[in-house]
């Protein structure tokens, strides 16, 4: 498909998901912030899946419709064996063109490797595009004392009210939290989340 997409490729077949920087071995801040503020059982789209344990914690706190999108085949094929009853869709986040709308679009480390205006643009609009209205999106990326790069990348580090103004008129936000991810490697990546609700 691109670059990127043979990057994360390699990646996901280079080891165990337990060995990535960014594993976590539940659903995290993620399955909290949807269970708090989203509606019950409302449709979810994970989008920059990858290899995350939030699907399962999704189905057992009632969010059974889950849609996974990656850039990533190696990663959408270990997920649809993992979770055969999570709907995988192998896209671009900033060019997909969603086909229903959701009630909740998840992005957790997906975001921040988005550094120019014009693809933070893409994405936003396919968010909004994406989201019902009184849907919300849970967004986290690093905080803008966390690393300036990830799997290698380049990153944008953001804070919770910069999401917020980037978000724009369309969202109303709704929490915001900052969490510090502890790397399998016992490495500190300061996070920030911001839950928005689609207006
Ligand atoms: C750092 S990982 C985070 C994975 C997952 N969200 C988690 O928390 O475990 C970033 C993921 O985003 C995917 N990704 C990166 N850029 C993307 C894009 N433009 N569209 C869709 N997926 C993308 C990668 O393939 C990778 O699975």
């Amino acid at each position: 498909m691109s670059g990127a997409a043979d990057h994360w490729d390699k990646v996901y077949a280079a080891g165990p998901r337990e060995g990535l920087s960014w594993y976590e071995p539940d659903g995290g801040v993620s399955a909290r912030l949807i269970a708090e503020h989203a509606a019950p059982g409302a449709p979810v789209v994970m989008v920059g899946a990858g290899r995350s344990r939030l699907p399962g914690a999704l189905r057992t706190s009632g969010f059974g419709d889950v849609t996974a999108l990656d850039l990533s085949d190696a990663a959408l094929e270990a997920l649809a064996a993992e979770a055969a009853w999570v709907r995988c869709i192998r896209a671009d986040v900033t060019r997909w063109v969603p086909e229903r709308r959701y009630g909740v679009w998840q992005d957790r480390a997906v975001f921040h490797f988005l550094t120019t205006p014009e693809a933070q643009a893409a994405y936003r609009r396919v968010m909004v595009q994406a989201l019902a209205p009184g849907g919300i999106a849970v967004i986290g990326t690093f905080d803008e004392d966390g690393p300036e790069r990830c799997s290698g990348l380049p990153v944008q580090r953001w804070s919770g009210a910069g999401l917020e103004q980037w978000a724009g008129a369309d969202f109303v936000p709704r929490a915001r939290l900052r969490q510090v991810h502890v790397t399998p490697q016992g490495r500190e990546q300061p996070f920030v989340f911001v839950v928005l609700e689609r207006v």
